[in-house]
């Protein structure tokens, strides 16, 4: 017997509650409560009496003689290595972004790229007309590959039609579009989305085929409907940028097949995204040597090294309590490295207003940064340049000592690799080797004292040149 019950369900953590209020008592969260119809089950709940016979779950062995997952590979690198090695097959994967990120391109053009290598390949838009997606694919120059096109957001047909036409890889554009009939929930709720996402998970494993999730995200940066469906899915993506910049970047934040922390960096073109093979000179591009408060931190992003500007302006403050804007880096991080400036070296940033800006939109998480922070707000305070050719790494601590850094080679030989010749970082066991193997001198650092004297020489040099 079919048992339905209202609850009021969250729809940014989730959860459901039994009566409505205008406060989640579980995240806190303000006027979030939805209403939602839910079918709660057979009213009885007296547990399968289990067969005799039944000999319960059957256990494996870890080792296995069964060849490594086959992978379909788009031919687009970025996105192939950011995935792991390409899409792995009956995978389910999500991928997140702020809605006109370039989600949808992307995908048809990884689509149409896996159609080209002789995958089948379905389309199922819920958010544009067929005629939209063809205009879109004319204008990628796509038009010719053979993938199949829908627009449809029950789910139920979508699910018939698949297992018809038995597809390698499908893209569902987006999930947030998508009802399932089985739920009296609005499409977009935290339920529909739920139901919806692992029906297609489900159907993934079950029918081998790769299924490819948009989901868009909300203001405060989750996937809406939210953290629900990442759990279920094998790989999360997610597809950031500033809208001002012409570049985007792919980045797993979870992969079941893969390394996480991979990034595919892509350009937005006229006729949809290209791959961008070196970020580093992309990041770079424009850069002055001789402007003062700008560092080059040399980093990493997973496996990548990727050299990036950093630039920072220490201005007197205009008001009372000085302000601290950061675009591309973490705030209390910011204010760690002014704290063991101010209180390890005596450099004082009080009464002094302090910008920071990753240059190119970038957004770093790496502590490796710390010392290129540094070394650019020490270089705008003082109003001296950095030596030049040089980029920096290294993790302060808050005792003010300079700490290795993971990858040290990697760093050195992409820095080279874009013509610079002096490395500013932490005092390394192994320096020395990497030193040889590549053709940069290193100013190695202990403490962070160590700079501002650094940085002081590099003036007198300057100034006796
Ligand atoms: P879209 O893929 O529709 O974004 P999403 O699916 O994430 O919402 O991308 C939309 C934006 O990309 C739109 O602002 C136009 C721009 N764009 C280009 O600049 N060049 C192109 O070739 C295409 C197809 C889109
Ligand atoms: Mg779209």
């Amino acid at each position: 017997m079919v048992k339905l019950a209202t609850l009021y369900v969250c729809q940014s953590c989730g959860v459901s509650h039994g009566k409505w209020s205008g406060r989640c008592e579980s995240c806190g969260g303000w006027n979030s409560l939805v209403e939602e119809t839910i079918d709660t089950g057979p009213t009885s709940t007296k547990p399968r009496a289990r067969s005799k016979t039944s000999r319960g779950v059957a256990f494996h062995d870890l080792q296995s003689s069964e060849p490594p997952l086959p992978r379909m590979q788009t031919g687009i690198a970025e996105f192939d290595r950011v995935c792991g090695g390409g899409i792995v097959a009956g995978s389910a994967l999500l991928i997140g972004g702020d809605p006109g990120i370039g989600k949808s391109t992307l995908l048809l053009q990884a689509a149409s790229a896996l159609a080209k290598s002789g995958a089948k390949v379905a389309y199922v838009s819920g958010e544009e007309a067929i005629d939209q997606v063809r205009i879109r694919a004319r204008r990628l120059g796509i038009a010719d590959t053979h993938v199949m096109l829908a627009t449809e957001t029950a789910l139920g047909p979508i699910l018939d039609a698949l297992k018809h036409e038995k597809p390698d890889f499908v893209v569902i554009d987006s999930i947030q579009t998508l009802w399932s009939d089985a739920l009296g929930a609005a499409p977009g709720t935290v339920s529909q989305v739920r139901a919806c996402a692992q029906e297609l998970t489900r159907f993934a494993k079950k029918r081998n085929c790769a299924v490819a999730l948009v989901g868009h995200v909300t203001k405060d940066g989750q996937i809406a409907g939210p953290r629900v469906v990442e759990h279920m899915v094998d790989s999360v993506l997610y597809f950031e940028g500033e809208r001002g910049h012409q570049f985007r970047i792919l980045r797993a934040v979870k992969n079941r097949f893969g390394p996480t922390d991979e990034i595919g960096v892509f350009e937005m073109s006229d006729a949809g995204l290209r791959e961008v093979a070196n970020p580093s000179a992309l990041f770079l591009d424009g850069r002055e040597d001789c402007a003062t408060g700008t560092a080059v931190f040399a980093g990493l992003e997973g496996t990548r090294p990727v050299l990036t500007e950093i630039q920072a302006l220490v201005a007197p403050a205009a008001f009372g309590t000085p302000r601290r804007a950061v675009v591309g880096w973490d705030n209390s991080r910011l204010a760690m490295v002014l704290a063991v400036l101010e209180t390890r070296c005596g450099f004082s940033f009080g009464g002094k207003d302090v910008y920071l800006n990753v240059a190119g939109g970038l957004k770093i998480s790496e502590p490796a940064a710390d010392l290129a922070v540094a070394a650019a707000l020490v270089s705008s305070a003082l109003d001296v340049v950095l030596p030049p050719k040089a980029v920096v790494f290294g993790e302060i601590a808050l005792s003010g000592d300079i700490r290795p850094v993971s990858r040290m080679a990697a760093r050195l030989k992409e820095a080279n690799k874009l013509g610079f010749t002096t490395a500013i970082g932490p005092v390394s066991r192994n320096s020395k080797e990497t030193e040889r193997n590549f053709d940069c001198t290193i100013a190695k650092l202990g403490k962070l004292s160590d700079l501002i004297d650094l940085i002081d020489t590099s003036e007198s040099i300057a100034a006796r040149e």
